[in-house]
């Protein structure tokens, strides 16, 4: 939804000032919309709330309070209108997402990264995905491709119960195996012709585990990072070469994904990691 589309809906509520400060659009996830107001707001949240209710199918409105928080990337939200259940269906991509916005973090801005992964997979692939959230990839990935298998792997049990259910409300139970627990003890070894690491600020810090997730024959790592604008083409991609000293890597390319915050853009590093041993691919 667009800025302008906020201030229609507010006009006569809230004043020209305040309507010039309304943010740029806002974010569904299932039945809840999600906002991000400016501190000049923050004392009219209720109002902009009630005016989003019942447009479009939105019967909550939240408003972010801050940035993810913990290992766990809990969202800081607080509802300010509507029905206070926030457990919704979300649909996208042909898939459907079971999950509570106010308690598993689901980025509306990693839409097209979602939509993207599962025309890479080839049938018969083996993917892990070292942090699953509640199915962001691998439901796509198992719905919409045809890998043999997808190693569905989540630390926090709040999202790896809606990440099963995920599994069974889209009846890829044949090829997902959701894994509870830290990554770097669950994950399988040896297994994966592909590995996402979907997490953002520690991801470079998985990259080894993502070597010995990976077949020795090698294969595909999709490596996310939050990093300076300025360093975008840089960094990320000099950190998953030098993850690497003995293995060919190839960079096939680096993708923005969304803006992060000021000056900072969150990016996805597609590579190609050669076998074990340095062989050449
Ligand atoms: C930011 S969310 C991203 C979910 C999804 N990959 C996406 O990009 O939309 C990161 C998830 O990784 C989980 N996580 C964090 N550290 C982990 C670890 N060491 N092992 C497994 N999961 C982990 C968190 O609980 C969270 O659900």
């Amino acid at each position: 939804m667009s800025g302008g589309y906020l201030r229609r809906i507010l006009e006569g509520r809230l004043s020209r000032e305040e309507l010039s400060r309304l943010p740029s659009g806002f974010q569904r996830i299932g039945h809840v919309a999600v906002l991000s107001l400016p501190p000049e707001l923050w004392g009219k949240r209720k109002e902009i709330g009630e005016a989003l209710l019942g447009k479009n199918g939105v019967r909550t409105v939240a408003v972010r309070r801050g940035g993810m928080e913990g290992r766990e990337r809990r969202p800081s939200l607080e509802v300010v209108a509507g029905d206070p259940s926030t457990v919704t269906l979300h649909r996208e991509h042909g898939c459907l997402f079971r999950l509570d916005p106010l308690r598993v973090m689901f980025s509306p801005g990693n839409l097209h990264e979602r939509g993207r992964l599962p025309g890479l997979v080839r049938p018969g692939e083996v993917v892990v995905d070292l942090f699953a959230g509640v199915g962001q990839f691998s439901i796509p990935i198992a719905r919409l491709a045809r890998p043999s298998r997808v190693y569905a792997v989540e630390l926090n049990p709040v999202a790896h119960a809606y990440l099963c259910e995920n599994v069974r409300l889209n009846r890829v139970g044949g090829v997902v195996v959701p894994l509870l627990g830290d990554c770097e003890e669950v994950a399988p070894r040896g297994v994966a012709d592909r590995v996402i690491l979907g997490i953002l600020h520690v991801t470079h810090r998985y990259l080894p585990l993502a070597g010995r997730v990976l077949r020795a024959s090698g294969g595909f790592l999709h490596y996310h990072e939050s990093v300076p604008a300025s360093l975008r083409f840089s960094r990320p991609a000099r950190r998953v070469k030098e993850a690497f000293p003995n293995r060919e890597v190839e960079i096939l390319g680096v993708r923005e994904v969304k803006k992060y915050s000021p000056g900072v853009v969150h990016v996805v590093v597609d590579a190609r990691v050669g076998p074990e041993g340095g062989a050449a691919f």
